[in-house]
Protein backbone atom coordinates (compact mmCIF):
# COMPACT_ATOMS: atom_id res chain seq x y z
CA UNK A 1 0.00 0.00 0.00
CA UNK A 2 0.99 3.50 -0.42
CA UNK A 3 0.07 6.63 0.79
CA UNK A 4 0.29 9.77 -1.72
CA UNK A 5 1.20 13.38 -1.07
CA UNK A 6 0.60 15.88 -4.09
CA UNK A 7 2.42 19.31 -2.83
CA UNK A 8 1.22 22.14 -4.90
CA UNK A 9 1.91 20.06 -8.00
CA UNK A 10 1.66 21.79 -10.91
CA UNK A 11 1.47 21.22 -14.36
CA UNK A 12 2.21 23.46 -17.32
CA UNK A 13 2.06 23.14 -21.21
CA UNK A 14 3.30 26.65 -22.31
CA UNK A 15 0.84 29.06 -20.94
CA UNK A 16 -2.21 26.56 -19.95
CA UNK A 17 -2.00 25.37 -16.28
CA UNK A 18 -3.59 22.12 -16.76
CA UNK A 19 -2.93 21.86 -12.73
CA UNK A 20 -2.31 24.48 -10.38
CA UNK A 21 -1.03 23.63 -7.41
CA UNK A 22 -2.98 20.54 -6.41
CA UNK A 23 -2.59 19.71 -2.74
CA UNK A 24 -4.19 16.32 -2.24
CA UNK A 25 -3.35 13.74 0.41
CA UNK A 26 -4.36 10.35 -0.67
CA UNK A 27 -4.27 7.73 2.27
CA UNK A 28 -3.28 4.23 2.34
CA UNK A 29 -5.77 2.12 0.92
CA UNK A 30 -8.20 4.75 -0.21
CA UNK A 31 -10.49 4.75 -3.22
CA UNK A 32 -10.30 8.50 -4.46
CA UNK A 33 -11.80 9.50 -6.95
CA UNK A 34 -10.77 12.91 -9.43
CA UNK A 35 -14.14 14.08 -10.39
CA UNK A 36 -14.82 17.08 -12.73
CA UNK A 37 -16.10 18.19 -16.56
CA UNK A 38 -13.48 17.26 -19.52
CA UNK A 39 -10.37 19.60 -19.71
CA UNK A 40 -10.07 20.33 -15.48
CA UNK A 41 -7.40 18.95 -15.02
CA UNK A 42 -8.02 15.13 -13.95
CA UNK A 43 -6.15 13.06 -16.50
CA UNK A 44 -2.47 15.69 -15.85
CA UNK A 45 -2.92 14.64 -12.55
CA UNK A 46 -3.26 11.00 -12.56
CA UNK A 47 -0.08 10.75 -15.24
CA UNK A 48 1.96 12.63 -12.79
CA UNK A 49 0.79 10.26 -10.17
CA UNK A 50 2.12 7.29 -12.59
CA UNK A 51 4.91 8.96 -13.86
CA UNK A 52 3.59 9.18 -17.41
CA UNK A 53 3.67 13.25 -17.74
CA UNK A 54 6.86 15.68 -16.06
CA UNK A 55 5.90 17.47 -13.05
CA UNK A 56 6.64 21.25 -13.87
CA UNK A 57 6.45 22.25 -9.90
CA UNK A 58 6.00 20.77 -6.92
CA UNK A 59 6.23 17.46 -5.41
CA UNK A 60 4.88 14.11 -5.13
CA UNK A 61 5.66 11.33 -2.25
CA UNK A 62 4.70 7.91 -1.67
CA UNK A 63 4.58 7.19 1.58
CA UNK A 64 7.49 9.46 3.06
CA UNK A 65 9.83 9.15 -0.35
CA UNK A 66 9.93 11.83 -2.66
CA UNK A 67 9.16 10.49 -6.36
CA UNK A 68 8.88 13.55 -8.22
CA UNK A 69 10.98 12.38 -10.67
CA UNK A 70 11.20 8.40 -10.46
CA UNK A 71 10.56 6.86 -13.65
CA UNK A 72 6.82 5.34 -14.03
CA UNK A 73 8.35 1.58 -14.00
CA UNK A 74 9.95 2.48 -10.63
CA UNK A 75 6.72 3.45 -8.88
CA UNK A 76 5.10 0.30 -8.36
CA UNK A 77 1.62 2.16 -9.80
CA UNK A 78 -0.62 0.21 -12.34
CA UNK A 79 -2.71 2.45 -14.80
CA UNK A 80 -5.80 1.26 -16.18
CA UNK A 81 -6.89 2.96 -19.35
CA UNK A 82 -10.08 4.10 -21.03
CA UNK A 83 -8.67 2.84 -24.42
CA UNK A 84 -7.74 -0.68 -22.20
CA UNK A 85 -4.39 -0.68 -24.24
CA UNK A 86 -4.03 -4.32 -24.95
CA UNK A 87 -1.06 -5.89 -26.93
CA UNK A 88 -3.57 -6.26 -29.80
CA UNK A 89 -1.50 -9.79 -31.52
CA UNK A 90 -1.44 -11.28 -27.90
CA UNK A 91 -3.86 -13.83 -26.28
CA UNK A 92 -5.68 -12.78 -22.54
CA UNK A 93 -2.90 -14.76 -21.28
CA UNK A 94 -0.08 -12.85 -22.77
CA UNK A 95 -1.83 -9.73 -22.15
CA UNK A 96 -2.38 -10.32 -18.62
CA UNK A 97 1.04 -11.95 -17.92
CA UNK A 98 3.05 -9.04 -20.22
CA UNK A 99 4.59 -6.80 -17.01
CA UNK A 100 5.74 -10.24 -15.12
CA UNK A 101 8.35 -11.53 -17.28
CA UNK A 102 10.27 -8.07 -16.66
CA UNK A 103 10.38 -9.03 -13.22
CA UNK A 104 12.06 -12.51 -13.71
CA UNK A 105 9.87 -14.31 -12.20
CA UNK A 106 9.45 -18.52 -12.42
CA UNK A 107 7.29 -19.60 -15.31
CA UNK A 108 5.01 -21.48 -13.09
CA UNK A 109 5.20 -18.47 -10.67
CA UNK A 110 3.13 -15.99 -13.37
CA UNK A 111 0.75 -18.97 -14.59
CA UNK A 112 -0.46 -19.00 -11.02
CA UNK A 113 -0.56 -15.33 -10.90
CA UNK A 114 -2.30 -14.99 -14.20
CA UNK A 115 -4.81 -17.75 -13.40
CA UNK A 116 -5.55 -16.28 -10.16
CA UNK A 117 -6.34 -12.93 -11.71
CA UNK A 118 -8.49 -14.17 -14.29
CA UNK A 119 -10.27 -16.09 -11.54
CA UNK A 120 -11.23 -13.51 -9.43
CA UNK A 121 -11.99 -11.25 -13.19
CA UNK A 122 -14.20 -13.83 -13.94
CA UNK A 123 -12.34 -14.67 -17.34
CA UNK A 124 -10.67 -17.98 -17.10
CA UNK A 125 -12.83 -19.52 -19.91
CA UNK A 126 -11.50 -16.36 -22.06
CA UNK A 127 -7.52 -16.75 -21.37
CA UNK A 128 -6.73 -18.16 -25.49
CA UNK A 129 -8.59 -15.32 -26.75
CA UNK A 130 -7.13 -12.26 -28.43
CA UNK A 131 -8.72 -8.66 -27.51
CA UNK A 132 -10.60 -8.44 -30.53
CA UNK A 133 -12.67 -11.79 -30.06
CA UNK A 134 -13.77 -9.75 -26.54
CA UNK A 135 -16.59 -7.75 -25.61
CA UNK A 136 -15.68 -4.00 -24.46
CA UNK A 137 -15.85 -4.85 -20.34
CA UNK A 138 -14.30 -8.13 -21.39
CA UNK A 139 -11.23 -6.76 -22.61
CA UNK A 140 -11.45 -3.82 -19.89
CA UNK A 141 -11.51 -6.90 -17.28
CA UNK A 142 -8.32 -8.04 -19.04
CA UNK A 143 -6.86 -4.96 -18.71
CA UNK A 144 -7.79 -5.54 -15.22
CA UNK A 145 -5.77 -8.49 -14.71
CA UNK A 146 -3.01 -7.14 -15.95
CA UNK A 147 -2.74 -4.45 -13.35
CA UNK A 148 -3.67 -7.15 -10.81
CA UNK A 149 -0.96 -9.41 -11.59
CA UNK A 150 1.44 -6.45 -10.82
CA UNK A 151 0.82 -6.56 -7.11
CA UNK A 152 1.22 -2.72 -7.29
CA UNK A 153 1.07 -0.33 -4.58
CA UNK A 154 -1.37 2.39 -6.40
CA UNK A 155 -3.71 1.23 -8.87
CA UNK A 156 -4.73 4.42 -11.27
CA UNK A 157 -7.76 4.40 -13.61
CA UNK A 158 -8.92 6.72 -16.11
CA UNK A 159 -12.45 6.45 -16.86
CA UNK A 160 -12.06 2.73 -17.38
CA UNK A 161 -15.53 2.61 -18.26
CA UNK A 162 -16.39 5.22 -19.90
CA UNK A 163 -16.06 2.97 -23.22
CA UNK A 164 -19.00 1.00 -21.97
CA UNK A 165 -22.79 0.72 -22.30
CA UNK A 166 -24.88 2.20 -19.31
CA UNK A 167 -25.27 -1.58 -18.53
CA UNK A 168 -22.25 -2.97 -18.01
CA UNK A 169 -20.81 0.05 -16.91
CA UNK A 170 -22.58 -0.67 -13.86
CA UNK A 171 -21.62 -4.14 -13.07
CA UNK A 172 -18.03 -3.34 -14.07
CA UNK A 173 -18.22 -0.53 -11.33
CA UNK A 174 -19.86 -3.15 -8.85
CA UNK A 175 -16.28 -5.20 -9.90
CA UNK A 176 -14.30 -2.82 -9.74
CA UNK A 177 -15.75 -2.07 -6.04
CA UNK A 178 -14.83 -5.47 -4.89
CA UNK A 179 -11.54 -5.48 -6.28
CA UNK A 180 -10.54 -2.66 -4.02
CA UNK A 181 -11.78 -4.03 -1.24
CA UNK A 182 -10.07 -7.50 -1.64
CA UNK A 183 -7.23 -5.95 -3.03
CA UNK A 184 -6.85 -3.00 -0.09
CA UNK A 185 -4.34 -0.92 -2.38
CA UNK A 186 -4.76 2.83 -2.68
CA UNK A 187 -6.83 3.76 -5.78
CA UNK A 188 -6.90 6.91 -7.93
CA UNK A 189 -9.95 6.64 -10.04
CA UNK A 190 -10.57 9.45 -12.73
CA UNK A 191 -13.69 9.82 -14.08
CA UNK A 192 -16.28 12.54 -15.41
CA UNK A 193 -19.35 10.44 -14.47
CA UNK A 194 -20.84 11.88 -11.02
CA UNK A 195 -22.71 8.52 -9.62
CA UNK A 196 -19.60 6.35 -10.88
CA UNK A 197 -17.76 8.68 -8.17
CA UNK A 198 -20.19 8.61 -5.63
CA UNK A 199 -20.88 4.69 -5.23
CA UNK A 200 -16.93 3.71 -5.85
CA UNK A 201 -15.28 6.60 -3.83
CA UNK A 202 -13.81 6.66 -0.33
CA UNK A 203 -13.05 10.59 -0.92
CA UNK A 204 -14.13 12.80 -4.27
CA UNK A 205 -11.79 15.49 -4.89
CA UNK A 206 -13.98 17.99 -7.32
CA UNK A 207 -11.87 19.55 -9.89
CA UNK A 208 -12.71 22.01 -12.05
CA UNK A 209 -9.71 24.86 -14.23
CA UNK A 210 -6.97 22.48 -12.47
CA UNK A 211 -8.06 23.16 -9.43
CA UNK A 212 -9.70 21.60 -6.16
CA UNK A 213 -13.52 22.90 -5.35
CA UNK A 214 -13.94 20.99 -2.68
CA UNK A 215 -12.18 17.27 -1.01
CA UNK A 216 -14.89 15.30 1.05
CA UNK A 217 -16.55 12.48 1.37
CA UNK A 218 -19.68 11.12 -1.16
CA UNK A 219 -22.21 12.33 1.45
CA UNK A 220 -20.37 15.55 2.55
CA UNK A 221 -19.94 16.56 -1.31
CA UNK A 222 -23.80 16.10 -1.73
CA UNK A 223 -25.20 17.34 1.23
CA UNK A 224 -22.59 20.10 1.79
CA UNK A 225 -21.40 21.28 -1.69
CA UNK A 226 -18.79 24.51 -1.02
CA UNK A 227 -19.83 26.41 -3.97
CA UNK A 228 -22.36 26.79 -6.48
CA UNK A 229 -20.21 24.62 -9.20
CA UNK A 230 -20.11 21.78 -6.59
CA UNK A 231 -23.60 21.95 -6.28
CA UNK A 232 -24.37 22.07 -9.72
CA UNK A 233 -22.29 19.28 -10.77
CA UNK A 234 -23.47 16.42 -8.72
CA UNK A 235 -27.20 15.62 -8.68
CA UNK A 236 -29.57 14.18 -11.34
CA UNK A 237 -31.73 15.63 -12.45
CA UNK A 238 -29.52 18.93 -10.97
CA UNK A 239 -30.20 20.96 -8.30
CA UNK A 240 -32.41 23.79 -8.73
CA UNK A 241 -30.63 27.49 -7.95
CA UNK A 242 -32.97 30.56 -7.26
CA UNK A 243 -31.62 33.90 -6.99
CA UNK A 244 -32.91 36.21 -4.36
CA UNK A 245 -31.97 38.58 -1.68
CA UNK A 246 -32.20 38.49 1.89
CA UNK A 247 -34.42 40.85 3.11
CA UNK A 248 -36.44 40.24 7.09
CA UNK A 249 -34.29 37.26 7.77
CA UNK A 250 -35.79 35.67 4.87
CA UNK A 251 -34.70 34.30 1.62
CA UNK A 252 -37.12 36.69 -1.19
CA UNK A 253 -37.88 36.33 -4.59
CA UNK A 254 -40.25 38.42 -6.10
CA UNK A 255 -43.32 37.67 -3.45
CA UNK A 256 -42.24 34.14 -2.76
CA UNK A 257 -40.76 34.47 0.92
CA UNK A 258 -38.82 31.72 2.43
CA UNK A 259 -37.86 31.62 6.52
CA UNK A 260 -34.14 30.44 7.10
CA UNK A 261 -32.82 28.53 10.27
CA UNK A 262 -29.65 31.16 10.33
CA UNK A 263 -30.11 33.86 7.54
CA UNK A 264 -27.17 36.29 6.41
CA UNK A 265 -27.37 39.66 6.54
CA UNK A 266 -30.15 41.61 5.47
CA UNK A 267 -29.82 43.38 1.76
CA UNK A 268 -27.21 40.54 0.85
CA UNK A 269 -27.45 38.54 -3.23
CA UNK A 270 -27.65 34.99 -2.56
CA UNK A 271 -28.64 31.83 -4.45
CA UNK A 272 -30.97 29.22 -3.06
CA UNK A 273 -30.08 25.59 -3.49
CA UNK A 274 -33.35 23.55 -3.78
CA UNK A 275 -32.32 19.27 -5.02
CA UNK A 276 -35.23 18.27 -6.96
CA UNK A 277 -35.95 15.50 -4.10
CA UNK A 278 -36.18 17.67 -0.92
CA UNK A 279 -39.75 18.70 -1.45
CA UNK A 280 -42.37 17.02 0.34
CA UNK A 281 -46.37 16.97 1.20
CA UNK A 282 -47.11 20.34 2.01
CA UNK A 283 -47.86 20.48 6.07
CA UNK A 284 -47.50 22.64 9.18
CA UNK A 285 -44.61 23.75 10.02
CA UNK A 286 -42.78 23.35 6.26
CA UNK A 287 -42.22 26.39 3.67
CA UNK A 288 -44.56 26.39 1.19
CA UNK A 289 -44.08 26.46 -2.78
CA UNK A 290 -47.01 26.27 -5.16
CA UNK A 291 -46.91 25.90 -8.33
CA UNK A 292 -48.02 24.59 -11.56
CA UNK A 293 -47.10 21.41 -13.61
CA UNK A 294 -45.94 21.30 -16.45
CA UNK A 295 -43.96 18.45 -17.68
CA UNK A 296 -44.54 14.85 -15.65
CA UNK A 297 -41.73 12.61 -16.00
CA UNK A 298 -42.93 8.82 -14.74
CA UNK A 299 -39.22 6.74 -14.63
CA UNK A 300 -41.06 4.08 -12.69
CA UNK A 301 -38.93 4.15 -9.31
CA UNK A 302 -40.02 7.92 -8.96
CA UNK A 303 -41.87 11.19 -10.99
CA UNK A 304 -39.62 13.78 -12.00
CA UNK A 305 -41.70 16.87 -12.14
CA UNK A 306 -40.99 20.22 -14.28
CA UNK A 307 -43.07 22.90 -12.65
CA UNK A 308 -42.96 26.79 -12.87
CA UNK A 309 -43.62 28.24 -8.94
CA UNK A 310 -44.43 32.12 -9.51
CA UNK A 311 -42.91 34.78 -10.69
CA UNK A 312 -41.72 32.00 -13.47
CA UNK A 313 -39.77 30.30 -11.82
CA UNK A 314 -38.56 27.01 -13.16
CA UNK A 315 -37.78 23.92 -11.19
CA UNK A 316 -37.41 19.94 -11.86
CA UNK A 317 -39.01 18.36 -8.84
CA UNK A 318 -38.05 14.39 -7.64
CA UNK A 319 -41.36 13.01 -6.33
CA UNK A 320 -42.80 9.44 -5.04
CA UNK A 321 -43.86 7.35 -8.14
CA UNK A 322 -47.33 7.42 -5.57
CA UNK A 323 -47.82 11.08 -6.53
CA UNK A 324 -50.55 11.02 -9.22
CA UNK A 325 -49.62 15.08 -10.69
CA UNK A 326 -51.17 15.62 -14.34
CA UNK A 327 -49.76 18.42 -16.49
CA UNK A 328 -51.66 22.29 -15.39
CA UNK A 329 -52.00 20.67 -12.21
CA UNK A 330 -51.28 23.67 -9.14
CA UNK A 331 -49.77 21.60 -5.74
CA UNK A 332 -48.85 22.80 -3.11
CA UNK A 333 -45.18 21.59 -2.12
CA UNK A 334 -43.86 21.60 1.35
CA UNK A 335 -40.06 22.22 1.33
CA UNK A 336 -37.54 21.93 4.89
CA UNK A 337 -36.10 25.14 5.27
CA UNK A 338 -32.94 22.87 7.12
CA UNK A 339 -32.50 20.93 3.55
CA UNK A 340 -31.42 23.79 1.85
CA UNK A 341 -28.19 25.21 0.51
CA UNK A 342 -27.62 29.21 0.25
CA UNK A 343 -24.76 30.39 -1.08
CA UNK A 344 -23.22 33.52 -1.57
CA UNK A 345 -24.40 35.25 -5.13
CA UNK A 346 -20.79 36.97 -5.46
CA UNK A 347 -18.60 34.77 -4.40
CA UNK A 348 -20.58 31.70 -5.24
CA UNK A 349 -19.44 29.81 -1.73
CA UNK A 350 -21.82 28.44 0.27
CA UNK A 351 -23.15 30.47 3.46
N1 LIG B 1 -0.30 17.59 -24.23
C1 LIG B 1 -0.98 18.71 -23.97
N2 LIG B 1 -0.62 19.89 -24.52
C2 LIG B 1 -1.28 21.03 -24.25
N3 LIG B 1 -2.35 21.09 -23.43
C3 LIG B 1 -2.77 19.96 -22.85
C4 LIG B 1 -2.11 18.71 -23.10
N4 LIG B 1 -2.76 17.75 -22.37
C5 LIG B 1 -3.76 18.39 -21.72
N5 LIG B 1 -3.77 19.69 -22.00
C6 LIG B 1 -4.71 20.70 -21.46
O1 LIG B 1 -4.66 20.61 -20.06
C7 LIG B 1 -5.96 20.74 -19.51
C8 LIG B 1 -6.30 19.52 -18.68
O2 LIG B 1 -6.41 18.39 -19.51
P1 LIG B 1 -6.76 16.94 -18.95
O3 LIG B 1 -5.91 16.66 -17.77
O4 LIG B 1 -6.65 15.99 -20.09
O5 LIG B 1 -8.28 17.11 -18.50
P2 LIG B 1 -9.36 16.00 -18.13
O6 LIG B 1 -8.70 14.66 -18.02
O7 LIG B 1 -9.94 16.48 -16.82
O8 LIG B 1 -10.40 16.05 -19.21
C9 LIG B 1 -6.90 20.98 -20.67
O9 LIG B 1 -7.06 22.36 -20.81
C10 LIG B 1 -6.14 20.41 -21.84
O10 LIG B 1 -6.49 21.05 -23.03
MG1 LIG C 1 -9.11 12.92 -19.13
Amino acid sequence: MARITCAALTKKYGDVVAVDALDLEIAHGEFMVLLGPSGCGKTTTLNMIAGLEEISAGRLSFDDAEVTWTPPHRREVAMVFQSYALYPNKTVRENIASPLPLRRQPAAAIDSAVAAAAAQLEITHLLDRRPNELSGGQRQRVALGRAIVRNPAVFLMDGPLSNLDATLRLSMRGLIKRLHQDLKSTFVYVTHDQAEAMTLADRIAVMRGGLIQQLDTPEGIYERPANLFVAGFLGSPPINLIEGVMAGGAFSRGGWRLALPNPPADGRSVTLGLRPEDVMVAAPGLARLDARVELVSPLGSETHLDVVAEGGLKLTLRVPKEWRAAVGDQIGFGIDPARLHLFDRASELRL
